[in-house]
């Protein structure tokens, strides 16, 4: 009996040990970060500039945000990344649930500072990182860096925004790293998904391919889409049906069904749903913080009419879905 339990218990053992192996040794899935050739233009930067201050808003995440005025403005030095949230926190437009962010995070500094920022880093690291969430030591990026969301940007358009990063003011301010909390550092582990070649361009002139490809660099799909929890795969049946919770002072919003059916965009017309991007220009001052978005509309009012024309026909192509409130609270 004994020598039974025993064997039980070393089998056990090494199956453990079979497992963090696997965990440590195998995952994250990643290349050498790639060559990348950049031949920086004075229009390269200006591209950059659009895509990244109108269309990502990549600025968004890696500055601090002014709540007290309308959209949440990213504030100066821009891009030298953000406070650390953790368990206590109740980040504006972040759910984790009541536990609040199981582990702590720091969203990094990508001005071009030698020291803390991505100045030392190959261009070929930053594109790795971008759309392949891998970070410089080749560490798994939490998924809140939507990387998956950029794994189809184009080579033209990411040498396009490493060319902007790198015209910005180099901005010394030193970030701790990431903690997760067990379980989540191991799936973390889990998510990144390497490329394994370039990235070609889309053909703008047809509105419905470059649409979903702008849907999903300008991260409509990320925040306008349920996810399963823990995943970063889409709730089956749910896709840009909204419904997604974020916390706005006292109250919760919900991101807007983006779909055609009459919960979402059914009611409305391209020249409403264009206008209404171009509708706030400027961050105005408010009262209650209730009253705010998480999504920055005074960020991508600059996006052009065409751009923000062939949003809309994608948006159309999609299956209708009703409107289902994803339930974050446990
Ligand atoms: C929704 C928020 C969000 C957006 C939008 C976002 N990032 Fe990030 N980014 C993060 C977080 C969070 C991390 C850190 C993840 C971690 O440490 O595991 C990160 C990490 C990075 C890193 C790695 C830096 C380092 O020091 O390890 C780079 C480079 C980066 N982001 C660039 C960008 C660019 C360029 C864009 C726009 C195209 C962008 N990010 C948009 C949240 C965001
Ligand atoms: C950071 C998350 C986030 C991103 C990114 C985002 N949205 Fe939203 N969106 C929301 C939330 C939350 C709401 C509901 C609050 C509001 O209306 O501002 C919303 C509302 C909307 C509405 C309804 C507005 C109204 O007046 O009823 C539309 C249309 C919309 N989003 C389209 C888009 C498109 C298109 C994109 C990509 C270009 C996008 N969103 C990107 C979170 C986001």
């Amino acid at each position: 009996m004994r020598r039974i339990l025993l064997l039980a218990a070393s089998v056990l053992v090494i199956v453990a040990a079979g497992i963090l192996a696997y965990f440590y040794g195998a995952l994250p899935r990643q290349r050498p970060a790639p060559e990348f050739v950049i031949n920086y233009t004075p229009e390269l930067v200006a591209r950059g500039d659009y895509l990244v201050n109108e269309v990502l808003l990549c600025l968004d995440c890696h500055s601090e945000r002014d709540w007290t005025r309308y959209s949440g403005p990213p504030v100066p030095p821009l891009g030298a990344g953000r406070s650390c949230i953790d368990k206590d926190s109740k980040a504006v437009g972040i759910n984790f649930g009541s536990g609040g962010f199981p582990g702590l995070m720091c969203i990094p500094n990508i001005t071009p500072d030698d020291a803390t920022g991505i100045g030392a880093w190959t261009d070929g690291e930053v594109a790795r990182a971008i759309r392949e969430g891998i970070g410089r030591n080749g560490q798994a990026l939490f998924p809140i860096m939507p990387w998956f969301m950029y794994q189809v940007m184009t080579d033209e358009d990411l040498a396009a925004v490493i060319a902007y990063l790198r015209s910005m003011p180099a901005v010394y301010n030193d970030t701790p790293a990431t903690e997760l909390d067990f379980p989540l550092n191991l799936l973390n582990r889990l998510y990144p998904r390497p490329l394994d070649g370039p990235v070609p361009a889309v053909d703008r002139n047809d509105a419905v391919a470059y649409g979903e490809y702008l849907s999903k660099i300008a991260r409509c799909e990320f925040c306008h889409t349920p996810r399963i929890r823990r995943s970063i795969d889409p709730v089956p049946g749910r896709f840009m049906a909204g419904g997604v919770p974020f916390f706005m002072g006292q109250d919760m919003h919900y991101s807007k069904n983006l779909t055609p059916h009459e919960d979402g965009m059914g009611l409305w017309t391209r020249e409403m749903f264009i206008a209404r991007f171009k509708m706030h220009t400027e961050p105005f001052p408010l009262t209650r913080e209730e009253d705010n978005s998480e999504m920055n509309w005074v960020g991508f009012s600059g996006m052009t009419e065409e751009d923000l024309s062939a949003i809309w026909d994608y948006l159309q192509t999609l299956p209708p879905k009703e409107l289902v409130l994803l339930d974050r609270a446990d």
